[in-house]
């Protein structure tokens, strides 16, 4: 047996959660967290409602056929929650003392920053641990991608394509609100992929005169007759510029607030490979006596860094991207 090679005698359960907003792609790295635990001989349990459930001690043994056919549907069938209690000691104690007399010895978190807060603090508490970046805001830093990305942003440039096509027949501006918290990776994505005029963000200031209304006027100026503005949700002022636009343009415009929606939907072919690959990744460092750890996907590969490491790091707008988007949006 090489030094590599998982020792399926020494973790006989490993729990399994989703926590924090859920992503496309949960189900996916859920399924494959269950079918590598029975194929190394490990029983999977699931976790109900993040770590809602290890305080509760709500959980369910799974088996390879508990997980069939979730691949394709968003959501999480384990759900998920946003859990106050575990954010105090006595939270962390609890749920440590849960997965003892569950005989969890193994624990794998897929969410956000939140999520691995919590996996460090259980890691530190003596229970193995493994996160997975699962969030649509793509914002955690140590990793290239996280599970849920690339549909939320499929499923936002679908429906502004939508939009273009009316606001197209209207001669209007859409004003169209992406989610992603304090982040704009996602605005700035679908704002370069379907051409917005101009893309806002919280990472980058920007003057209205210069970066929006002048833009507007000299495509009027040039023949363009429908515009698009990208706002994310961490702007937070989205009607207030739509007005402005419309007061010093006289276009018309409509706002549109993504909202929710860009949270469902059948996973895209990348979150699910990569949440099956992250999946299974995670299992194996667990079997090899790996904790406290984030799987990350960095230069085309999956890696992993301590989860400490991973939440000191801050992750930045793609400045090029930013770059190129306002560059070709004349
Ligand atoms: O973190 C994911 C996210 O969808 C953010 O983009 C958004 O700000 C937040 O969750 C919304 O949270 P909730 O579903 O609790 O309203």
């Amino acid at each position: 047996m090489s030094e590599h090679t998982p020792s399926p005698k020494k973790i006989r359960r490993i729990g399994v959660l989703t926590s924090g907003g859920d992503a496309p792609g949960m189900n996916a790295a859920i399924r494959s967290v269950v079918r590598t635990c029975i194929q190394y001989g490990v029983i999977p349990v699931g976790v109900h409602r993040g770590y809602n459930g290890l305080i509760n001690s709500d959980v369910v043994e799974l088996n390879a056929r508990s997980v069939n056919g979730i691949t394709s549907r968003g959501g999480t069938m384990l759900y998920t929650a946003r859990c106050p209690e575990f954010v105090k000691p006595e939270g962390v104690q609890k749920a440590v003392n849960a997965c003892r007399y569950l005989g969890i010895d193994g624990l794998i978190t897929i969410g956000g920053d939140g999520t691995f807060r919590g996996a460090r603090d259980l890691a530190n508490a003596g229970i193995n641990t493994v996160a997975i970046p699962g969030t649509i805001d793509n914002d955690i830093a140590c990793t290239h991608y996280s599970i849920g990305f690339d549909t939320a942003a499929n499923t936002a440039i679908d429906a502004i394509d939508k939009l273009a096509d009316t606001m197209q027949s209207h001669e209007r501006c859409s004003v169209v609100e992406v989610m992603g918290r304090g982040a704009g990776h996602l605005a700035l994505y679908c704002g370069l992929a379907c051409g917005a005029a101009a893309i806002l963000i919280p990472e980058k200031a920007f003057d209205f005169e210069k970066d929006i209304i002048e833009k507007i006027r000299e495509g009027h100026y040039n023949g363009k007759r429908h515009f698009l503005i990208i706002v994310a949700e961490g702007v937070g002022c989205t009607d207030e510029i739509a007005k402005r636009v419309r007061e010093q343009t006289g276009i018309e415009t409509r706002v549109s607030t993504l909202g929710h929606i860009q949270r469902g939907g059948s996973p895209s072919a990348r979150d699910r490979v990569m949440a099956s690959r992250m999946g299974h990744y995670a299992v194996m460092r667990l079997l090899e006596g790996k904790s406290n750890i984030v799987v990350c996907y960095r230069d085309a590969h999956l890696c992993d860094i301590p989860i400490s490491e991973a939440l000191d790091m801050h992750k930045d707008l793609d400045s090029y991207m930013y770059q190129v988007a306002c560059d070709i949006a004349i």
